[in-house]
C-alpha cells in the first residue's frame, strides 16, 4: 500500500510504469530527468538484510536528491521534513518515493528478501550527510 499524497514536504510518490507485453515478467523503466527528476550520479542497493528490527538510514542531505524503491520484498519509510512526519510501506517495485534535500529518512521494518534500490544525484561524500537530529532541525532553520 502507498499514499498517493503526502502530508511531508520535500518528497512524492514516483510511479513507474509497468511494461507487460507477450513475454512473461514486467518491465518498469526509471530515466534521468524524466521518471527520476534529476541526473543520476550514483545508483546503490541494500540486500541481506537479516532482522527486521533494523534500522537504516536516519540522516538527512544537503545536496543529494534520491529516489528509492524497493523492488523486492516490503519496508516501510519513514520521512521527516522537521515539521510533519509521515510512514510509507514500500512494497511494489514500481513504486519509489523521491527525496529531496533536508528530509530526513528512516527505513525500518524488513521483510525478507527485501531489495532497496537508490538512485542518487550526487557521488559518495560522507560531509553531505546530516547524521544528527537535532543538527537537522538547526540546519533546516538556519537554511530556511
Ligand atoms: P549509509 O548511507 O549510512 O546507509 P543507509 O542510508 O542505509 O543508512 O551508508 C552506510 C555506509 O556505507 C557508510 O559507511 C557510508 C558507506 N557508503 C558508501 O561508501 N558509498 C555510498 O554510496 C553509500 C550510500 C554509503
Amino acid at each position: 500500500m502507498y499514499m498517493k499524497s503526502l502530508q511531508v514536504n520535500q518528497c512524492k510518490i514516483i510511479e513507474l510504469c509497468k511494461i507487460i507485453d507477450g513475454r512473461d515478467g514486467v518491465l518498469s523503466v526509471a530515466e534521468a530527468q524524466r521518471q527520476i527528476p534529476f541526473d543520476i550520479k550514483r545508483v546503490y542497493y541494500i540486500y541481506d538484510l537479516k532482522y527486521a528490527s533494523a534500522l537504516r538510514g536516519q540522516h538527512a542531505h544537503k545536496q543529494n536528491k534520491q529516489v528509492i524503491f524497493c523492488i523486492n520484498g516490503s519496508f516501510t519509510l519513514t520521512l521527516d521534513d522537521g515539521s510533519h512526519q509521515q510512514e510509507i510501506v514500500l512494497n511494489q517495485p514500481n513504486i519509489g518515493v523521491f527525496m529531496d534535500v533536508k528530509l530526513w529518512h528512516t527505513m525500518k521494518d524488513f521483510s525478507e528478501k527485501c531489495i532497496l534500490l537508490v538512485f542518487a544525484s550526487e557521488l559518495y561524500d560522507e560531509n553531505d550527510y546530516i547524521r544528527d537530529y537535532n543538527e537537522f532541525k538547526k540546519y533546516i532553520n538556519d537554511t530556511f
